[in-house]
């Protein structure tokens, strides 16, 4: 049997908590884009995640709760399915360490510490944070008696315990890291562990007598076993270490990723590595500490706790958007700000602008110019090589920054060949070119863009679910993107002439923020009259007017978001425009100067506060400024007036 190259890859086992928020999503749905991208790659990937349902914070939560540990994990832990299941998490296993299997393993590697000596018994005393269930010496905690981790206060705790020789580890740790410089990413906390263990490592006490939620020390089962030691073990017993079958523990350890939160690097750099030295067997090849997203609630008073609720957000922005926000806003190994303000950007630039009108433009003008069917290239320009050479850039980069880890900067080159494609229309022009009969060039171009969205489609596989394939069945395509393997991006033409297409909405709609309940500040573009400083008119001559009635024009900056022709009329456009957070519809009669996909992204100027009027059945709320002149033949065309700077829509025209 010829056996696909393995890669195992885990999130850290989560602990069942009522608050869970949109950070807590950013590890999983970072290792399911990376499991997504080595599937794509062509490796036999095993991803796991799963619950840490032990320790003594939870059986506290839960008797002031007035349930059973059990019965309080068990709730916690259905609702982790569930959001994993509407996040598309493509978890092969999910372990939870109350079940059996972890159970009974965890005893036994216990058992097995206990024989090789490195595990006695003694009597604890020191200082412990109930809430990060963490040991810590007098020494650590500084006379402050806080946990240095998060700040609140530790409780004194003096009982018997079994302790773990970690000290008798440390030469040998150290010589591994400084052999492996791979193994702790990024380099910044791979450096933090080293020192934290040059100032010494002491014996860890692995076991609790005060209370009896965990995993019982099979020898002597008034203790139990230390949270952390019973967790981190999660990585082996999911794979049947020790069971009767060690068949997939043979097949997929050691562990190619063991991806976490930056603040529990040290005990998957420290503890981790130490417990698999005293069982001999090998270590992960990767322990990769990421950022954190940080919740800037302070500016959303209104409904905080929803505001942040995975659930609730995905069920108002959609799975990918929620996806794509995760994996583009956190910077590789540093931390990002979550507000809805932000997402929202996100989505209005990143998806609905950049992405959903690449593919919507292109399909209109496929539909228009050529029935829907992908045309064959005709005649080339240097302009195609051009986006041809940045497709294979993106690809390339995408894939080497995906094997670094740096999930944002791959999404950051995929999005480099979506603004190319797009300025690759506005370069061209195809309604000049369809105008000016230019079929050999319309042909390539149209042909282009549509291998360009073969393309992302391919690309966006590991981090959106339904995009790709949306993206796929418009272009014809059949089966899916995700069976084509990642190495189909890199092949330019793989889309087949005489594919028909199918236009459906645009992918992403833009989001109203003024629609949105959100109490942020938003910034209103403020109007100074400065009536009182201007001169006066002197004389009052027929035409002219005062500045007064000038003031009561108002004219704005419009972003064009979406163009498309009055049914049944040759000179209306219907338009929906954005004047910053407002969006409106208007009808323009400027359809034989302008095709309507020239004109979406256009800046232009608006008068907002004419009254709605109805052009052939569609209303109008607003008028667009244009000029006119004298064109070719009879017909007089025009032009819009637009910004010559990048300037927001919704500016005030004075
Ligand atoms: O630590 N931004 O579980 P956990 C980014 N049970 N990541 C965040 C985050 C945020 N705002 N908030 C949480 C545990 N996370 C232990 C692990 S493993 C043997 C035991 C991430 O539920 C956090 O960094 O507190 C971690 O990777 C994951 O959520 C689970 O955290
Ligand atoms: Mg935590």
């Amino acid at each position: 049997m010829a056996s696909k190259k393995q890669f195992y890859l885990t999130t850290p086992i989560y602990y069942p908590s009522d608050n869970l928020h949109i950070g807590h999503a950013y590890t999983t749905v970072a290792a399911d884009a990376l499991a997504r991208f080595k599937r794509h790659q062509g490796y036999d990937v095993m991803f796991l995640t799963g619950s840490d349902e032990h320790g003594q914070k939870i059986q506290r939560v839960a008797l002031e709760q007035g349930v059973t540990p059990q019965k309080y994990v068990d709730r916690i832990v259905a609702g982790f399915k569930h959001l994993w299941k509407t996040l598309d998490i493509s978890y092969d296993d999910f372990i939870r360490t109350t079940e059996e299997r972890h159970l009974r393993s965890v005893q036994r590697i216990f058992q097995r510490l206990y024989e090789n000596g490195d595990i006695y018994k003694s009597e604890y005393e020191g200082w412990y944070c109930v809430p990060c269930e963490t040991f810590w010496t007098e020494r650590q905690i500084t006379g402050e008696h806080v946990c240095p981790d998060c700040g609140r206060p530790v409780e004194l705790v003096k009982e018997e315990s079994y302790f773990f020789r970690m000290s008798r580890y440390a030469e040998r740790w150290l010589r591994y890291i400084e052999a492996n410089p791979d193994f702790i990413q990024p380099v910044s906390r791979r450096n933090e562990m080293i020192s934290f263990v040059k100032q010494g490592l002491e014996d860890l006490c692995v076991t609790r007598t005060t209370f009896d939620w965990g995993i019982k020390v099979p020898f002597d089962p008034d203790h139990v076993i230390y949270v952390w030691i019973d967790a981190l073990a999660n990585y082996i017993t999911a794979l049947g270490f020790t069971s009767a079958d060690e068949t997939k523990f043979r097949h997929h350890w050691p562990a190619d990723v063991h991806l976490v939160g930056k603040e529990i690097v040290r005990f998957h750099t420290i503890i981790w590595p130490i417990m698999l030295m005293a069982l001999d067997l090998p270590l992960p090849k990767k322990v990769f500490g990421h950022g954190w997203l940080i919740l800037d609630s302070g500016k959303m008073s209104k409904s905080k706790g929803n505001v942040v609720d995975p659930l609730v957000l995905v069920d108002k922005y959609g799975v990918d958007a929620i996806r794509y926000f995760l994996l583009r806003e956190i910077p590789f190994g540093s931390d990002g700000y979550y507000s809805e303000e932000a997402l929202i950007k996100r989505i209005n630039s990143d998806l609905a602008n950049d992405l959903g009108n690449l593919i919507y433009r292109t399909l209109t003008m496929l539909n228009k110019y050529y029935d829907g069917v992908v045309p064959a290239p005709g005649l080339e320009a240097e302009v195609d090589r051009d986006l041809r050479q940045v497709a294979r850039t993106a690809v390339l980069d995408a894939e080497a920054a995906m094997d670094r880890l740096e999930i944002s900067v791959a999404l950051e080159a995929i999005w480099e060949l979506v603004k190319r494609a797009n300025k690759y229309i506005d370069e061209t022009a195809p309604w000049a070119l369809a105008r000016n009969k230019e079929a050999d060039r319309l042909a390539t171009v149209m042909y282009n863009l549509a291998e360009t969205g073969r393309i992302l489609a391919v690309l966006l596989v590991p981090y959106m679910t339904s995009t790709p394939r949306l993206i796929w069945e418009q272009l014809g395509l059949s089966a899916d993107p995700a069976a084509q393997g990642w190495a189909a991006a890199k092949k330019w033409g793989g889309l087949k002439p005489g594919a028909k297409t199918h236009r459906g909405a645009p992918l992403f709609p833009r989001i109203d923020l003024d629609k949105e309940e959100l109490t942020m500040d938003t910034e209103k573009t403020t109007v100074k009259e400065k009536v009182s400083k201007t001169p006066k008119v002197e004389k009052k001559a027929v035409n002219q007017i005062d500045i007064h009635e000038f003031g009561r024009i108002e004219l704005k900056i419009a972003e064009v978001l979406l163009a498309e022709r009055v049914p049944k009329s040759k000179k209306l456009l219907r338009l929906e425009v954005a004047l910053g957070q407002e969006r409106r519809q208007l009808v323009a009669g400027i359809g034989k100067s302008y095709e309507p996909e020239q004109l979406i992204g256009k800046k232009i100027v608006v008068v907002t506060n004419l009254k709605p009027a109805k052009l052939m059945g569609v209303e109008s709320n607003g008028m667009l400024l244009a000029a006119s002149f004298p064109g070719q033949g009879e017909e007089e065309a025009i032009s819009l007036l637009t910004v010559d700077r990048p300037i927001d829509s919704g500016a005030r025209v004075r």
